[in-house]
């Protein structure tokens, strides 16, 4: 099979990393990848990226099928752009439709749709320019510190969390006044959960599902969960709390009820559900739905999965999921990623990756790097995600953080503290 995988992060290339081991494939394209896939798949860059250009990149060199990694060509509607053309509707995706990912790009949307189906999640009101005066009557319900959402896809940034009334207005005005552009034209306020996170995966072909290994990333960028967010910081799993009890519950009070109820909304879905996820005493609700794997979530739950990749992505697009049987690494995996000094605020870039040769007994996923003359340099914020395992949690997190010394660039930064909490 020839393969196109769409993306650029660290999650792509430990999706990468695992679709080479596949005896079924013959040919893997990224796109726009980095110097991570670049070693052991073919990049390509298309200059204007648009769906256009990949449909035609899929007829010219007969594609058997596309993995799509980010959020935004699933929202933007990639899967439907395939399935309205004659040419390119047979290729499977690997990925929602636009109505699909609507669990992720419209936050109102995935509120209603949990609501509808009996969902678990934080109480909530709708808020827009219509209806703003409602914003104040909410609030008063609420008890401090108070979550505000912009509607749509905001980059990461679109959840504020205030501690006072005066606050929360103040930012609701905002967003309404287009602080995130069109993404906040319509604003969620939400009851603040108090517990503590985790992600579940799922991969589904819309009728049936497997459940994936669960993960905690590390979100903020200081040690101790301190400082601003940041797309994560590192990785564990299992997750020690998520018990079989545990799982449970979320199988039958959060995973059955949503895909029963896009089959009820008769919406296609065929690639993977992210639930982010409270544990608020030991029930689960869901904080967050993502229509993708996370990331650096996917580093260290793909290297868990056994098995051929690409016969689970079979399963999906020809929708005989219910007749596949997923088997886990018992091991536990961790990530720690390095960054940019800096990241998640301003950083400089094109500083020379050394050492990688010398990493020994983790794998060193690529997210933002990039060739220049032949060398391997830093390209963005997060740049390589160093993953282990172990029998313990403990062995895994003591290989990375061996390897995260060796490996060395100008303005390495990491977090000492991945799974501190566990
Ligand atoms: P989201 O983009 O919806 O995942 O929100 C980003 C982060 O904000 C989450 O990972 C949580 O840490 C926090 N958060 C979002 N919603 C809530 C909530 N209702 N209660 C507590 N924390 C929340
Ligand atoms: N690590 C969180 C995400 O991928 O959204």
């Amino acid at each position: 099979m020839k393969i196109l995988l769409i993306g650029s992060g660290g999650r792509e290339n430990a999706l990468a990393w695992k679709i080479i081991q596949s005896k079924h494939l013959t040919q893997l394209f990224v796109t726009p990848g980095n110097a991570g896939t670049g070693n052991i798949a073919i990049n390509i860059e298309f200059v204007p990226y648009s769906f256009e250009s990949i449909g035609k990149f899929v007829i010219v060199n007969k594609v058997d099928m596309v993995v799509v990694g980010p959020e935004e060509p699933l929202v933007n509607g990639l899967v439907d752009f395939f399935a309205s053309s004659e040419r390119l509707r047979s290729v499977p995706i690997i990925g929602p439709s636009r109505a699909g990912a609507m669990l992720e790009g419209s936050k109102a949307f995935a509120k209603d749709f949990m609501t509808k189906y009996n969902i678990p999640t934080a109480r909530f009101h709708r808020v827009s320019a219509n209806n703003r005066e409602e914003a104040s009557e909410f609030l008063k319900t609420l008890h401090p510190p108070y979550v505000i959402k912009a509607d749509g896809l905001a980059a990461g940034k679109g959840v504020v969390i205030v501690n006072t009334l005066q606050e929360a207005e103040n930012e609701i005005e905002a967003m309404l006044q287009g602080k995130f552009g069109q993404a906040g034209k319509e604003v969620v306020i939400e009851e603040y959960l108090q517990g503590i996170e985790l992600s579940v995966f799922i991969a589904t072909d819309g009728k049936s599902y497997v459940i994936l290994p669960e993960a905690k990333d590390y979100k903020r960028v200081g040690e101790g969960d301190t400082g601003p967010n940041t797309g994560g910081m590192g990785a564990v799993s299992p997750v020690p709390f998520a018990t079989p009890a545990f799982m449970d519950k979320v199988e039958n009070k959060i995973i059955k009820p949503t895909i029963a109820g896009l089959k009820n909304e008769g919406i296609e879905y065929k690639g993977f559900i992210f639930f982010g996820l409270m544990k608020v005493g030991e029930e689960p609700y869901v904080i967050e739905y993502n229509a993708r794997l996370g990331d650096p979530e996917t580093e260290v739950i793909i290297p868990r999965i056994k098995g051929d990749i690409l016969e689970l992505f079979h399963a999906i697009a020809t929708q005989t999921l219910d007749k596949y049987q997923i088997e886990i690494d018992p091991r536990t995996a961790a990530t720690v990623m390095l960054v940019s000094k800096g990241y998640p605020g301003s950083y400089e870039k094109g500083f020379e990756i050394n050492n990688l040769v010398n990493v020994k007994d983790s794998i060193v996923f690529h997210a933002g790097t990039t060739f220049r003359n032949g060398r391997i340099v830093t390209a963005g914020g997060r740049v390589l995600s160093i993953t282990s395992l172990g029998n313990t949690l403990q062995e895994a997190l003591a290989t990375s953080y061996k390897n995260a010394e060796i490996v060395d660039f100008h303005g390495k930064y990491y977090r000492k503290d991945i799974g501190f909490d566990l």
